[in-house]
C-alpha cells in the first residue's frame, strides 16, 4: 500500500528519494511522486501514474535538486490512480503533502474548504490536509503547530509527511493509527512509512508514536507530543541492513524467499525450543508466569496468516486439548467472539502493520482477555509495540507481496506454542519431546523439498491454461487447501477456492468437469480412504486431479491423475508446513509461465495499512 519517505540534508536529495521510493515499491502501489523544496523556496514535484522507474525517467531527464522533500508511493483509495491524484498533494505553491491511510471526514472538509474559496486540483481525500495545513500558516503558526492543528480535524488513521515553502531545510512527519518512522543519519535525517524505505540511508531509527509531530532537519529532529509537548523516542538499530532486500541471483523475491524457507523457520525456531523442549518463556517472562491459567485462545489475522492461525487451531484442539477460535481480523473488529475467562488472544501479522488487525487487537486490549499478544515478523512493527506479549518470527525481510517464509515461520512457531500449551495442560514431557523433535526436523525436510522445484515447474504447465481450480484438504490440510488457493489466485490470477473435502458433495462438485483442476492434498493420515472417496467423485465428472501425497499414501486408481509425492512421510504436526511448500512452488511457476508480475500481482499490496 501507500509508502513515504522523506529527507531533509545538506546536499541534494532527490536520488535518496527516489531510491526510498524503490524500496518501497514490494508494497504494491499505483502511482508515485516527488516534491522538492528548490534552493529559492519554490516547492516542486513530478508525479507519474504507473510504476516508480517510469518516474524516475521522467525525472532524469528533467531534474530538480534540494535539501529537503518528500515522494510517496499511492495505492488509490479516493480517486482513480492517475497523475492528478498522485502524491504529494500541493495547496497552491505553498504546501506539499505525501499522505497514507484515509481521511474519514473529507468530504465534509472539502465542502467546508471549498464554501471559504479553496479550490482542488484532484479527487483525493488528502488534498484537504494540504490546504488545512496551508490555511494554518497563513495564521502565523510554524509547520509543526500548523500540522497538529490541521490533523486534529481529521477523522481517521493515518501517516503524513508536509513540506511548506515557508519553512527552509525542514519537513514534518506525523502520525494516528499508522507507522511512522524517523531515520537518524550524519548531518541529515529522514522520515519514511516503513523502515526498508530507508536502509540504504541509516539503520538508526525512532518511531512515532500517535499524534506525535517530528519536525525534520538535516542537523536535528525535535519530537512533540499530541500537546505540542517535547517528547523522547527511544533510539532503535536495526538488525537489518541494505542486503536484506537484495534479490541476488534469484528471478523473483518471492523465488528467493520459498528458497529462504529452511533457514528461516531454523532461525525462528532456535530460541524457541530449550533442552528439546518448548520455551516456557515464548511469549516472555511476564505471560509465562500465567500460562497454566490459559483454557482458551482466540486468533485474529488477515490473508495468509489467517491461514496460519486456521491450522494453530486444529493443532491446539488435538495436542493441548485447548478450545480455539479464529477470526478474520476485519471481522472481529466488527463481531468480537464472547470473551470467556481465561482467554489469551493472538493477533498473527508479518508485517505487524495490517490496519485491520491493529484495530482488532486495539479492541482486544480492551475486552479482559488473560494477555493480548502477537506474533509478527517484526520487532519495531506497531502491533509488536501496542501488545503486552509477543512472539517473533524470524524470517526476515519478506518483499514478495505473497507470504511464503513468513508463513512457514508463523507455522513453527504455532507449533512450538501449541507445545508450550500442551506441556502445561499436563502432557507428559516425553510425548511433548517427541513432538518438539517432529518440529525441529522440519528445516531439514524443507530442504528436501525445495528439489521439487524442476518436477513443479514442469507441472504448473497444466495450469497455465485454466480458468479455476478446487483445492482439498481435511483437517490441519483444510487450511492448507486455502492457502494453496490462495497463492494460484493472487499470482496466477486463476480463479481457485478451497473446501474441507468432505464438503465437495455440497456444492462445489456441481462445477466440476473437464475444464476444472482439482488439487487434493492426501497425507498418510486416517482420512485418506474418505479422501479416496472425493477423488473418485471428482474423476467420475472429468475433473483433472493433481494430487499432493505422502510417499506411499494408497490413491486406488492413479490412472489419468497427476501425482506428486512428498519424499518423506510426516506427521500431524509437520504435514501443514510441508504440503505448503508444493503448492508455494505451483503457484510461483504457473504465473511466470502466464509472465504475471509475480513480486506485485496486480491490484495487491503487501501491508494493507488501510481497511
Ligand atoms: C496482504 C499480503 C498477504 C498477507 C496479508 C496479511 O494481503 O498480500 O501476503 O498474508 O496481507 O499481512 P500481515 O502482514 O498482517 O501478515
Amino acid at each position: 500500500m501507500c509508502g513515504i519517505v522523506g529527507v531533509a540534508a545538506k546536499r541534494d536529495i532527490a536520488s535518496l528519494l527516489l531510491e526510498g521510493l524503490q524500496r518501497l515499491e514490494y508494497r504494491g502501489y499505483d502511482s508515485a511522486g516527488i516534491a522538492l523544496r528548490l534552493a529559492g523556496g519554490e516547492l516542486r514535484r513530478l508525479r507519474r501514474a504507473g510504476f516508480v522507474s517510469r518516474l524516475i525517467e521522467d525525472f532524469e531527464r528533467d531534474p530538480m535538486a534540494g535539501e529537503v522533500g518528500i515522494a510517496h508511493t499511492r495505492w488509490a483509495t479516493h480517486g482513480a490512480p492517475t497523475e492528478r491524484n498522485a502524491h504529494p498533494l500541493f495547496s497552491g505553491r505553498e504546501v506539499a503533502v505525501a499522505h497514507n491511510g484515509i481521511v474519514e471526514n473529507y468530504e465534509q472538509l472539502r465542502d467546508q474548504l471549498a464554501a471559504s474559496g479553496v479550490s482542488f486540483s484532484s479527487d483525493t481525500d488528502t488534498e484537504c490536509i494540504a490546504h488545512l495545513v496551508a490555511l494554518e500558516l497563513r495564521a502565523g503558526k510554524d509547520l509543526a503547530a500548523a500540522t497538529r492543528d490541521a490533523l486534529s480535524q481529521l477523522v481517521g488513521t493515518y501517516s503524513v509527511v508536509v513540506l511548506a515553502a515557508a519553512e527552509p531545510g525542514a519537513f514534518v512527519a506525523a502520525n494516528r493509527g499508522a507507522p511512522m518512522v524517523v531515520g537518524l543519519g550524519e548531518s541529515e535525517n529522514y522520515a519514511a512509512s516503513d523502515i526498508s524505505a530507508l536502509l540504504h540511508a541509516t539503520r538508526r531509527y525512532r518511531f512515532l508514536r500517535n499524534g506525535d509531530i517530528a519536525l525534520v532537519r538535516a542537523d536535528r529532529v525535535e519530537i512533540s507530543g499530541p500537546a505540542g509537548e517535547a517528547v523522547d523516542r527511544p533510539l532503535v538499530e536495526s538488525e537489518f541492513g541494505p542486503e536484506s532486500v537484495e534479490r541476488g541471483a534469484y528471478r523473483h523475491y518471492m523465488q528467493k524467499e520459498i528458497f529462504e524457507q529452511a533457514g528461516a523457520v531454523r532461525n525462528t525456531l532456535r530460541p524457541l525450543i530449550v533442552e528439546g523442549l518448548p520455551d516456557h518463556f515464548l511469549f516472555g517472562a511476564e505471560l509465562a508466569g500465567r500460562f497454566g491459567d490459559i483454557a482458551a485462545v482466540h486468533i485474529a489475522a488477515c490473508g495468509s496468516a489467517y491461514n496460519a492461525g486456521l491450522v494453530a487451531r486444529q493443532w491446539l484442539q488435538e495436542h493441548a486439548g485447548m478450545p480455539c477460535t479464529v477470526e478474520i481480523a476485519s471481522e472481529y473488529r466488527y463481531h468480537p467472539p464472547p470473551c470467556p475467562e481465561n482467554c489469551l488472544y493472538l493477533a498473527i501479522s508479518q508485517s505487524g502493520e495490517t490496519a485491520d488487525t491493529l484495530a482488532a487487537t486495539r479492541l482486544a486490549l480492551e475486552r479482559g482477555y488473560l494477555g493480548v499478544a502477537a506474533l509478527s515478523n517484526v520487532a519495531t512493527s506497531s502491533l509488536v509495540r501496542m501488545v503486552e506479549h509477543s512472539l517473533l518470527t524470524r524470517a526476515g525481510l519478506e518483499v514478495g507481496v505473497a507470504s511464503t517464509k513468513a508463513l512457514l515461520t508463523q507455522l513453527v512457531a504455532l507449533a512450538m506454542m501449541t507445545l508450550a500449551l500442551a506441556r502445561q495442560q499436563g502432557k507428559p514431557d516425553q510425548d511433548v519431546r517427541a513432538l518438539t523433535q517432529q518440529v525441529a526436523a522440519l528445516p531439514d525436510l524443507i530442504e528436501q523439498l525445495l528439489e521439487m522445484d524442476a518436477r513443479m515447474e514442469q507441472l504448473a504447465g497444466h495450469f497455465e491454461n485454466r480458468g479455476h481450480a478446487l483445492f482439498l484438504g481435511r483437517g490441519p490440510m483444510w487450511p492448507v487447501a486455502m492457502e494453496g488457493a490462495l497463492k494460484l489466485k493472487e499470482l496466477s490470477y486463476i480463479h481457485a477456492e478451497a473446501y474441507a473435502a468432505g464438503e465437495l458433495k455440497h456444492g462445489p462438485l456441481a462445477l466440476v468437469d473437464d475444464s476444472m483442476m482439482v488439487v487434493a492434498l492426501a497425507p498418510d493420515d486416517g482420512l485418506l480412504p474418505k479422501l479416496r472417496t472425493n477423488l473418485e467423485e471428482v474423476r467420475a465428472r472429468g475433473g483433472q486431479l493433481f494430487v499432493v501425497s505422502a510417499p506411499r499414501a494408497d490413491l486406488g486408481r492413479e490412472d489419468g491423475m497427476i501425482v506428486v509425492r512428498l519424499p518423506a512421510p510426516s506427521t500431524n504436526l509437520q504435514a501443514p508446513v510441508l504440503y505448503t511448500v508444493p503448492l508455494q512452488l505451483l503457484a510461483y511457476h504457473a504465473a511466470v509461465r502466464k509472465g504475471n508480475n509475480v513480486d506485485r500481482p496486480r491490484n495487491l499490496a503487501k501491508s494493507v495499512t488501510v481497511d
